[in-house]
């Protein structure tokens, strides 16, 4: 095992944001873990445990030790007449898995193609995209225990799944490492094309709606929609859609009635955080290094040699102009180190 010091985070989150990690360690292996628990003088630290980087915002420092999770794998651990049942190891690419389950067959997460990001970060903040969530064919999630060193597993309901949110991101946080997820796929799938462009996209391209058609199509919006991280920084959107009673959204409709909104639960609506940014005017705007995309205003991007400072400012400025214009919250949706 290599613990790393002073080592550079730059290129291992996705706004690209400068940042040193006080140790660091790739962590590829159970007995690296138990090496890393077995050791005082490491285990005595803070512990930031690093996927892919791409729903984060770094400090210049990160105090403590930084694991970068890296096991890999995935299989298909189990088929019934209804269902398969398909493992995937934390470390892995999300959206090479998503690609690999649709080449051996095994539909359901088409929607959720190029979301970045690694496999095990995907329950932590329930991810989702284009009518679909990964809470709705999540199986189960496998966790070493950070205090016992053991494994425990959760099933769908224990993480306790809403927007994304989960268990682990509220009283799990900081005490479990995703080790592995499985899905439970149905064979008889269903196909999500109601929201968005999908069907448009497949309109324009002729195509049937099949699970590989529903994958290109959300590639193609999204590669068209939003930044690729490795041409500019970003981390994805930058706000939660916000939830407001059916009151509070009716009352704005008649003030704005292009206000894009779409009913949550009873009695609730989910506004869209984009729009309201755009029309605070912050679409294409910068702030120093930093700014709201262009093609996307809930996107906050990295123009070049920001740090976590300049992304702070530019998003409490977002905030407070959507909140003096429509008198409503937005929140963040990284999480902030
Ligand atoms: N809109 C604007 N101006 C903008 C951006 C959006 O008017 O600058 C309007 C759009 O016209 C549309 C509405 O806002 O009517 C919603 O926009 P969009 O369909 O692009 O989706 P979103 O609400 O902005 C959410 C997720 C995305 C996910 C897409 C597709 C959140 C916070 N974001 O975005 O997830 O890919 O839906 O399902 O829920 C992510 O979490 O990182 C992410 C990219």
């Amino acid at each position: 095992m290599q613990v790393h010091t002073q080592f550079d985070l730059s290129s291992l989150n996705t706004l690209h944001l400068r940042s040193s990690a006080e140790h660091f360690v790739d962590l590829s292996s159970p007995e690296t873990l138990q090496s890393l628990l077995n050791d005082p003088s490491l285990r005595k630290l803070r512990w930031n445990i690093l996927g892919g980087g791409s729903n984060l915002v770094l400090p210049a420092m990160v105090q403590g030790l930084v694991l970068k999770i890296s096991n890999q794998g995935k299989e298909l651990v189990h088929e019934d007449a209804n269902f398969w049942f398909v493992k995937v190891q934390a470390g892995e690419n999300w959206h090479e898995f998503v690609q690999w389950t649709l080449q051996n067959g095994y539909w359901g997460l088409e929607n959720l193609s190029l979301i970045p990001g690694t496999a095990g970060a995907a329950p932590i903040q329930n991810i989702g995209a284009y009518g679909v969530e990964v809470k709705d064919t999540l199986w189960e999630v496998s966790c070493f225990d950070l205090h016992s060193g053991t494994l425990k597993n959760f099933l769908n309901k224990e993480c306790q799944f809403a927007y994304r949110d989960s268990f682990f991101k509220n009283a799990g946080a900081g005490k479990y490492i995703v080790w592995d997820v499985t899905f439970r796929l149905p064979k008889k799938n269903t196909l999500h094309l109601e929201y968005g462009d999908i069907k448009k996209e497949l309109e324009r391209k002729q195509a049937a709606a099949t699970p590989r058609s529903i994958a290109e199509a959300v590639i193609h919006i999204r590669q068209t929609k939003l930044p690729d991280p490795k041409v500019i920084g970003n981390a994805g959107s930058f706000f939660k859609n916000p939830i407001v009673s059916e009151q509070q959204r009716n009352l704005l409709l008649q003030q704005f009635p292009n206000l894009v909104s779409f009913p949550y639960q009873t009695g609730e609506y989910k506004l869209a955080a984009g729009w309201l940014i755009d029309q605070a005017g912050w679409k294409g705007k910068k702030l120093g290094p930093v700014g709201m995309y262009e093609k996307q205003a809930l996107v906050l991007v990295n123009h070049g040699g920001a740090a976590a400072d300049d992304v702070w400012k530019l998003a409490a400025e977002v905030v407070s102009d959507v909140k003096n214009k429509f008198a409503v919250q937005i929140d963040p949706e990284p999480i902030r180190w």
